[in-house]
């Protein structure tokens, strides 16, 4: 598809994209650029997969750095917004996008799981909406975007029990974030997408089971097919644009 199909709602723009090695992340962040906004594609591990993600979007003409980050570490969420900043010179977009998933219940609890989807899910949320506030602040504007999830509103799959609870975290920060950050023209708003098939749904699954799932999860929705990460990618795009100037503290759901 040609990259002046796309509105370039960002052109002049920069946007860090959490997690964007891969899944929701990258097809977001391949999305920002694609509407002229230079990209910070941060990772946690797979360092390869971020620099093709980065090559991706300079073939598109646009600016893009790799930056590895863990989120769930503070002083790291720090260093991968100076670094935006001293590469790219401003930060007008976060979107929030690393999330980790493991598929637990009461019945299985496990205390190291929880933690760690706790220290992701949340932690990297609080932890990157302080690393680009002060410039954000300086700025008198920015949109900050974060992934939620279909999980949090209530029933939805069995098995994501507490990882359900790290995004009802997140859905009440994108709230209170926007209450306190409303007064510097920041605006806070998450997409709670429904089943997207990535690596996430895959993990821990046998080809088979994976096949079974998505045949299973294709009928469970009013378009009877299943989501595909651009068709989070462009909610993200329009949350972080200014058509979404007036909207704060929304969760939008994309689940078909
Ligand atoms: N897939 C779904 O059905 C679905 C539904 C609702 C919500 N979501 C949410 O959407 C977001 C993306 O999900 P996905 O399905 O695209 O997941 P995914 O395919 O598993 O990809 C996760 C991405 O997050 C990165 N990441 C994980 N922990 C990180 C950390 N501590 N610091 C920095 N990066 C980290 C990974 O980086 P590395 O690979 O480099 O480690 C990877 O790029 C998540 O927040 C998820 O909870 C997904």
């Amino acid at each position: 598809m040609p990259t002046n199909f796309y509105a370039r709602r960002l052109t002049g723009k920069v946007a860090i994209v959490t997690g964007a090695s891969r899944g929701i992340g990258r097809a977001i962040a391949v999305r920002l650029a694609r509407e002229g906004a230079a990209v910070a594609v941060n990772y946690r591990t797979q360092a390869a997969a971020a620099e093709e993600v980065v090559g991706e979007i300079r073939d598109l003409g646009e600016q893009a750095v790799a930056l590895q980050a863990d989120v769930a570490d503070r002083e790291a969420a720090g260093r991968m917004a100076a670094q935006t900043l001293e590469r790219f010179g401003r930060i007008d977009v976060l979107v929030n996008n690393a999330g980790i998933m493991f598929r637990s219940d009461i019945l299985n609890f496990n205390t190291d799981e929880f933690q760690q989807m706790r220290a992701t899910n949340v932690g990297g949320v609080v932890h990157s909406v302080a690393a680009v506030l002060p410039a954000m602040k300086a700025q008198k504007s920015g949109s900050i975007v974060n992934l939620a999830s279909i999980a949090a509103l209530g029933t939805a799959m069995q098995g994501t029990t507490f990882y359900a609870a790290t995004k009802a975290a997140v859905n009440i920060l994108t709230k209170r974030f926007a209450l306190e950050l409303g007064s510097f023209g920041i605006t806070v708003n998450a997409v709670a997408p429904g089943f997207i098939v990535t690596d996430m749904v895959a993990a821990g699954r046998t080809p088979e089971e994976l096949e079974k799932l998505l045949a299973t999860m294709s009928t469970r929705n009013m378009l009877g097919r299943n989501g595909r990460p651009e068709d989070i990618a462009s909610v993200v795009a329009f949350l972080a644009s200014a058509d979404a100037a007036f909207m704060t503290g929304q969760i939008l759901t994309a689940d078909g």
